[in-house]
């Protein structure tokens, strides 16, 4: 899969230069460009930002440096993200999706964001991370990139998505490592007991226990009410 990220700041994206992303974008599974969208500007003082039609509060980014940044990287095949706090929620289910594409192409906004007209040339998919507002799009454009890359066959070691949280419906059980017993708490008797079939019980329980007291939306559908 290729990835290219159109930025005003380049240097945002230090971390997947770090750890499972690195890796595998030397092990040749992804690649992730990253391209400044000031170096396409065609104003002498290489200006990326406009006032808004209409009046209003701040200031827009300016169309031309970004539909050329687009236009440079742009294929049959690629599919255009601008994440934006007025798009759909992303989620998981979004993420495994993505994951399936040859090319994706982020435009990350800045200031009050970008001009509608390139969401409607590049038939852009608008994705919010959140009900919240960030100051750019380089840290939503990280978490979606992230997030969807762990789907990408090769980049995660076998059977390491299998029981994580929402790929079930559900969140992931409570987990434990060593020492058994940490600061007067103990790991519950069940996981030390090396029966398969009842730790296999536990966590399910303990997954639809955890879902109930912080995301009981997720259990509305009623098929894992016990
Ligand atoms: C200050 S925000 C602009 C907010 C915009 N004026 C609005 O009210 O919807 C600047 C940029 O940050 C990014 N951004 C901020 N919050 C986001 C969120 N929750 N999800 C995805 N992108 C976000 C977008 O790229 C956006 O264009």
């Amino acid at each position: 899969m290729k990835i290219d990220i159109l930025t005003l700041f380049p240097e945002s994206f230090a971390p997947f230069r770090e750890s499972i992303i690195s890796r595998a974008q030397k092990a040749g599974t992804i690649e992730i460009n990253i391209t400044n969208i000031r170096d396409f500007s065609r104003d002498k003082h290489k200006k990326c930002d406009d006032a808004p039609f209409g009046g209003g509060a701040g200031m827009l980014m300016s169309v031309q440096p970004i539909y050329d940044a687009v236009k440079s990287v742009l294929t049959k095949n690629s599919k255009v993200i601008f994440p934006t706090p007025a798009g759909k929620v992303y989620t998981s289910k979004i993420a495994q999706n993505l994951a399936k594409q040859e090319h994706l192409i982020f435009i990350c906004g800045h200031y009050e964001g970008i001009d509608e007209r390139l969401i409607q040339l590049f038939d852009a998919e608008e994705l919010s991370i959140g009900d919240y507002v960030l100051t750019g799009g380089e840290i939503p454009a990280m978490v979606i990139v992230d997030s969807l890359l762990r789907f990408v066959p090769g980049v995660l070691s076998e059977g390491s998505l299998s029981e994580e949280s929402f790929s079930n419906g559900l969140l992931e059980y409570p987990q434990y490592t060593r020492p058994q017993v940490f600061e007067g708490l103990a790991v519950p008797e069940v996981l030390v007991s090396g029966n398969h079939a009842e730790i296999a019980k536990w966590r399910k329980q303990a997954s639809i226990e955890k879902t109930k007291k912080n995301r009981p939306d997720l259990l509305k559908g009623g098929e894992h009410e016990d």
